[in-house]
């Protein structure tokens, strides 16, 4: 497993989600949403997200993975969509768990603009700005957090630690095989 050391409570992450739902409401009145979540990080964020949701949502899924099982980005993104899904003139919002780098999020955005989506909106639970390698922000963003590698609330490190209701900051150097 891995040590970690608490961030950010379940309570404070629910609370700002809330917050966040309620800014989409506001935004998106009078529209549909087409969420496009990215798996698998983004996986409690999004269902607690679109919970809170008073506008309509259809709710739609993309796999990316520019991770292997390292802490570093390998710059590397393949797209795998769970099903087809019309981007043209749908109001498109990008739900990721955590902008880092902004590799992932930048193709993501360059592949869905290409098909003519009617606006095309970014939501993030995280954001990491010092890592950024890319000069991109997303529309709306849960948390602004230092350079850490966290897990929780959807995150994984190595896989693990996703089903935590809180979001920690792992221990690299205490972490056991
Ligand atoms: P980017 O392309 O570097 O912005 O990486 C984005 C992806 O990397 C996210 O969707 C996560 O899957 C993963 N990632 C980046 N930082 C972390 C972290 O601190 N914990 C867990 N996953 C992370
Ligand atoms: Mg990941």
């Amino acid at each position: 497993m891995f040590k970690s050391t608490p961030l950010l409570s379940e309570e404070s992450i629910q609370n700002r989600v809330r917050e966040i739902a309620d800014s989409l409401n506001r935004d998106y009145a009078g529209r549909t949403v087409d969420a496009l979540c990215v798996l698998k990080g983004s996986m409690f964020f999004a269902a607690d997200l679109f919970r809170n949701l008073t506008v309509p949502v259809r709710v739609h899924f993309m796999q990316v993975s520019s991770y292997g099982s390292s802490t570093e980005s390998s710059g590397t993104v393949n797209l795998y969509f769970s099903s087809a899904f019309e981007v043209e003139d749908c109001d498109v919002l990008l739900v990721e768990d955590i902008l880092d780098t902004g590799i992932t999020m930048n193709y993501l955005l360059e592949r869905l603009r290409a098909r003519n989506p009617r606006t095309m909106k970014t939501c993030v639970l995280l954001d990491k700005p010092a890592r950024r390698k890319l000069d991109i922000k997303a529309d709306y963003v849960g948390f602004e957090i230092q350079d850490h590698f966290v897990v929780g609330y959807g995150l994984d490190y190595n896989e693990l630690g996703r089903n935590m209701r809180h979001i920690a900051i792992i221990d690299p150097a205490a972490h056991e095989e």
